[in-house]
């Protein structure tokens, strides 16, 4: 009898431990996949410690170069190493095959070129060129700086440093003229959409490349009258627009637009508004060409990003006398956010800040 009821009690104190032990075991899944493995990325897809040091396999790649040189892959590895969803290689410019793209298509500007197929292929039959020069092209290691607008260039005379890089983009309006002491005088790219462009001829340098950022329909159109040096109908535009560019179409470029929706819905996290332009779902005109010097750079600098907030009669840009405290809050721009994701790029040493405002 007793061998029985002993029986039983060790029949039933294993059921007891076998509940027990599924119930421990769910718990501490639930609590891993909530906590653990998952929460070393954030909602994006970014790595959460940043500081973290550069993989060994790539500290030993680039152990031997003299110090200064210039370091194949290492933007993209540094990238790769903090956001490991990021692969796709992706050209600066469209050239002809641009409607092959991947999912161009599908979105209207400025994410896509859906609708606008005839306007840019009559722009580019024109242009004829869809590379920077082959010089740089040819380059096996590319250094690229972009330079932004920011009123932190100011007396740090990084000009000579900007210099050295071997493509140097600059951003609309920028002045170059004057304060080549504080952000250089080279300009390989100038990145501009029609509302941002130089309206004096005289001010666009002589060598550089022209490159179209579109947002909307009608900056292709605009950009379509300048190639074909036809009279520019400046009607759509939020404020009045160049009407004269002195560039030749070998000498313009239209900016691949896979830059602004990967910058906007993949690295910033804008809402993504079923594809379509929206409130506070535009990324500046600066990091959208951060996001394609990712792609396309070797090293990637940056030097007059970062608004600082906490001295409103500090100067907005470095060429003009706006005070910071006259930024207004932006309907298209969500500069908070955007400010994120190029902290991150900063202390994932994507991307080196020479003027420390990120
Ligand atoms: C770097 O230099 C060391 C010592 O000269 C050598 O053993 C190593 O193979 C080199 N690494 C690479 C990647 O060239
Ligand atoms: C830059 O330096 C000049 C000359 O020293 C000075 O007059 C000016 O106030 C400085 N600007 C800023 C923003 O510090």
């Amino acid at each position: 009898m007793s061998f029985i009821a002993n029986f039983r009690n060790v029949l039933l104190a294993l059921c007891l431990m076998l509940v027990l032990g599924f119930l421990y075991y769910s718990a501490g899944k639930l609590h891993r996949y909530n906590w653990g493995q998952d929460s070393q990325y954030d909602r994006l897809g970014f790595l959460l410690k940043l500081d973290s040091r550069l993989p060994l396999e790539l500290s030993s790649q680039y152990a031997n170069l003299s110090d200064g040189a210039c370091k194949p892959g290492y933007a993209k590895a540094r990238m790769t190493a903090i956001f490991p969803k990021f692969s796709k290689p992706a050209p600066m410019f469209l050239d002809r095959s641009f409607s092959k793209w991947a999912r161009i298509q599908d979105f209207l500007p400025p994410f896509g070129l859906k609708g606008q197929d005839g306007i840019i292929k009559g722009i580019l039959s024109e242009t004829k060129e869809y590379g920077i020069t082959p010089a740089l092209d040819s380059l096996s290691c590319r250094r690229c700086i972009i330079v932004g607008n920011g009123g932190i260039l100011t007396n740090k005379s990084l000009g000579s440093k900007i210099d050295e890089y071997d493509i140097v983009v600059r951003l609309n309006g920028a002045p170059v003229k004057g304060f080549e002491k504080d952000v250089g005088s080279k300009t390989t790219l100038r990145l501009t959409y029609p509302e941002g462009a130089f309206q004096r001829p005289e001010l666009y340098e002589k060598d550089s490349i022209f490159v179209l950022t579109g947002f909307k329909p009608q900056d292709f159109k605009w950009l379509k009258y300048v190639v074909y040096k036809e009279k520019v109908l400046s009607d759509g535009f939020w404020k009045s627009v160049a009407t004269v560019v002195p560039k030749e179409p070998h000498e313009i470029r239209i900016m691949n637009p896979y830059f602004i929706r990967e910058a906007a819905f993949t690295f910033i996290g804008l809402p993504l508004n079923n594809g379509m332009m929206g409130r506070g779902n535009i990324p500046t005109l600066g990091t959208v060409a951060i996001t394609m010097a990712l792609h396309n750079c070797d090293e990637v600098g940056v030097a007059g990003f970062g608004y600082d907030m906490t001295n409103p009669s500090a100067p907005l840009h470095y060429y003009e006398n706006i005070k910071m405290s006259a930024i207004k809050e932006s309907w298209t721009h969500n500069i908070a956010k955007e400010k994120e994701f190029l902290r991150k790029l900063v202390k994932g040493h994507v991307i080196a800040d020479l003027s420390n405002g990120i």
